[in-house]
């Protein structure tokens, strides 16, 4: 019988090599390097793949953050609160953790960006992924459209009520079915949306949730691939206020916010859908400041990254950055960093959070 060919170990062992070097340089007390290198040649030389140190991981998923050209809130990259959950493949696991991750990463409404980082795959055997975008999502949203029928396929029966929370989706392997879990409710802060001098806004009945954890990214760390490695920091306003109620293929809210508002939504000269997006906005932070939950708006968090560039030119490192997601969607040229350009984003740049496609098992090296 034929055996599957595994991927070539030469890949893999550069990238390999190129990380461990990595960190010795920037992590200097942690002594030369040689002695791990022989260490991780032999292992993927029997095995095709080798184990991070928890030092490495840690490392590595930092600097992945480090090295994530669309993310503003990069200034606190060393920060970031890594949980080594490696051991942990079966989805009832995974599960349980990512609800605990949520709890860690809420923390009361102070926000710690945390990342869960689960199996790896190994050569020949895909680790469990996350079908859901976000670990927190809601059902009606037209971006999550596809994972609520998915959910329902399953048997889901939630999704009936406005702001309704998508169930976790855990699928262990490419030939299994995806499970869903439900999250309990006191693992999911969320906001109800009020506005500082409107006080009929309430009554639309608004809500987002506190902690944007993405779970659809794959963590890729001297050649070795984290499928299910999902990651939060806190919300810019901008995020909820402009693009998640504003956009017309989201929530579409910009004509009922004219209309509370008492705009003059015949004319676009009249400014309705600007003058509503800074309503908006100005509801998204003032609700999240007096729930006392952590959030950051345009101005301080462009002023922020420009401080982290400023920290890293110091330490001799550019910071790669796509001026096209740094700069807000509101009000941009009224932030600094709408003025001047980044370097350029670098796809090969490694440790990295890579985007993954359509199909969560494509590469995987499985089928
Ligand atoms: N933009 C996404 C959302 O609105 C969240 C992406 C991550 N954002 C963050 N602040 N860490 O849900």
């Amino acid at each position: 019988m034929a055996r599957r060919r595994q991927p070539a170990p030469s890949a893999v062992l550069v990238a390999a090599e190129s990380f461990i070097r990595q960190f010795a340089r920037e992590l200097p007390v942690s002594g030369a390097p040689e002695r791990r290198l022989r260490e991780v040649r032999a292992s993927i030389e029997s095995t095709g793949t080798y184990e991070h140190t928890p030092e490495e991981l840690a490392f590595g998923a930092r600097v992945a953050w480090r090295n994530a050209a669309r993310c503003i809130g990069r200034l606190y990259w060393r920060s970031l609160v890594v949980r080594d959950l490696r051991r942990l493949r079966h989805p009832d696991d995974i599960a349980e953790q990512c609800v605990e991750h949520l709890r860690v990463a809420t923390n009361g409404g102070r926000i710690r960006p945390v990342i869960s980082v689960f199996a790896p795959d190994r050569p020949g055997r895909p680790a469990a992924r996350l079908l859901g975008e976000q670990l927190v999502r809601y059902a009606d949203d037209p971006r999550s459209a596809k994972r609520t029928a998915l959910a329902r396929e399953l048997g889901w029966k939630g999704g009936k009520e406005e702001f309704d929370i998508l169930p976790l989706l855990v699928q262990a392997a490419p030939d299994r079915p995806a499970e869903f879990y439900e999250l309990p409710d006191d693992a999911v802060l969320e906001v109800p949306l009020t506005h500082p001098q409107h006080a009929g806004f309430a009554c639309l009945g608004l809500r987002w949730y506190a902690v944007p954890a993405v779970s659809d990214m794959t963590l890729e760390i001297g050649g070795v691939v984290y499928p299910a490695a999902p990651f939060n920091g806190w919300y810019m306003g901008t995020e909820i206020g402009s693009r998640n109620l504003g956009d017309t293929d989201r929530y579409d809210l910009l004509p009922t916010v004219a209309r509370l508002f008492e705009l003059d939504t015949g004319s676009d000269r009249s400014l309705w859908r600007d003058r509503a997006l800074v309503e908006v906005n100005l509801a998204v932070l003032h609700s999240f400041q007096e729930a006392g939950v952590t959030m950051a708006d345009h101005h301080t968090e462009s002023a922020r990254f420009l401080a982290h560039i400023e920290r890293e030119r110091r330490c001799g490192r550019p910071v790669p950055a796509d001026w096209s997601w740094i700069v807000p969607p509101l009000s941009g040229s009224a932030t600094p960093v709408f003025h001047r350009s980044f370097a350029p984003p670098d796809d090969a740049l490694r440790p990295a959070l890579l985007r993954r496609g359509e199909d969560p098992w494509a590469g995987c090296g499985a089928n």
